[in-house]
């Protein structure tokens, strides 16, 4: 078994997919009429509203810790563009012509950097109409960031679709947030450059 998350960073993990869950299924509860009777799950219309934005900031600061310590190894190469223009043929179920990935796929990079670009604009549209907080401002603006807001959140649950289908179709990648271990043969078929470079690390 390899370790792949700290036991901290799983728990910061979870918490931010619960928040996920909690400001996502209140945010829909406003998004539409016949989406309203999930606010029943906060408590009803009022609690949901006051709910959301703190389930929403909490989740992004959560998220910022996370991608604080998990940039680095998310940045853009030359292997990455080159991941991207053969997924055709892995999504076909030919793996072979795949150039190795290091600790995270293109497609992993991809669905991060979406994350904290989606997060970053719900954050700053969100406060623009947290009337509770700060000032109203001016009615054209409020209306931009309201459909901003709203497409950033559409980003984000497409996103999270994404990770979680990926999650569950990559065999063995559960468990690496659930335990926070992969098996060796996980990491030498799916990620071999991390595999080889924590092979390589000196033991603690
Ligand atoms: C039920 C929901 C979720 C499941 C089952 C899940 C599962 C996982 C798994 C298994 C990993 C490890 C992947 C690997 O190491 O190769 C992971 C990593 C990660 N997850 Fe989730 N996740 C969920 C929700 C979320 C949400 C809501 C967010 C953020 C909004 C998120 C953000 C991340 C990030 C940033 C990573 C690290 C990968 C990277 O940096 O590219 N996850 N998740």
């Amino acid at each position: 078994m390899l370790q792949r998350y700290p036991d901290a960073q799983r728990m910061n993990h979870w918490l931010i997919a619960l928040l996920f869950f909690g400001a996502g299924l209140s945010g829909l509860a406003f998004f539409h009429p016949s989406l309203f009777f999930l606010s029943n799950l906060f408590g009803g219309g009022p609690w949901a509203r006051i709910l959301h934005p703190y389930m929403g900031l909490l989740m992004v600061l959560a998220f910022a810790v996370l991608a604080v310590q998990l940039w680095k190894e998310n940045r853009w190469t030359k292997t990455d563009t080159e991941w991207v223009r053969h997924s055709k043929d892995m999504l076909a179920g030919d793996k072979s012509n795949m150039p190795p990935a290091g600790k995270y796929n293109a497609g992993q990079k991809g669905i991060f950097w979406l994350m904290v670009v989606c997060l970053a604009v719900l954050l700053v549209t969100g406060v623009m109409f947290w009337h509770a907080w700060f000032p109203e401002g001016n009615i054209l603006m409020r209306r931009v960031a309201v459909l901003l807001h709203a497409a950033a959140a559409t980003g984000l649950i497409l996103g999270v679709i994404v990770h979680i289908y990926a999650a569950i179709w990559v065999k063995g990648t559960i468990r690496a947030m659930t335990r926070g271990t992969v098996t060796e043969t996980w990491a030498k078929h799916n990620h071999p450059l991390w595999y080889k470079e924590v092979k390589e690390r000196p033991r603690a």
